[in-house]
């Protein structure tokens, strides 16, 4: 089976601790795109690990060679940037919590 795609949206601490280090440890995952609107921290998780760098996850919404994200930005971004993934039809995994309220889940 050829590995899944995986884009990281937010490269900040939970990506850098958790997310990216289970990905490198997953022969079933490639990480393909690091994203981040500090473009420093894109660029340097992209330069370690050999993905592509991106500033807006609405780049990555109509890649082909894109599977799955793992959204690793503040709570306010959590429910809207998951949403706009699942509806491209990628999988989605969304740190916690999953949306601000209720309503927005
Ligand atoms: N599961 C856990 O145990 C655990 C632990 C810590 C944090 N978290 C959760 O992880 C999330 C991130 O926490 P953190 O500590 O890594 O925060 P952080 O501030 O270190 O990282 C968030 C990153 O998201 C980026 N970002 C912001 N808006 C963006 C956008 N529109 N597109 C792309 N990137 C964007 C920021 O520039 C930043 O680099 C939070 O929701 C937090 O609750 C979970």
């Amino acid at each position: 089976m050829n590995p899944l795609q995986v884009a990281v949206i937010g490269c900040g601490t939970i990506a850098n601790v958790a997310h990216i280090p289970a990905y490198t440890k997953n022969k079933d995952a490639h990480l393909a795109y690091f994203c981040d609107i500090i473009p420093e921290r894109a660029d340097k998780a992209a330069k370690e690990y050999g993905g592509t760098a991106v500033y807006n996850y609405r780049e990555l919404l109509d890649k082909k060679d894109l599977d799955a994200v793992s959204v690793c930005t503040p709570n306010n971004l959590h429910a809207p940037i998951a949403i706009d993934f699942l509806r491209a039809g990628k999988d989605v995994l969304c740190e916690k919590p999953a949306a601000r309220t209720f309503a927005e889940a």
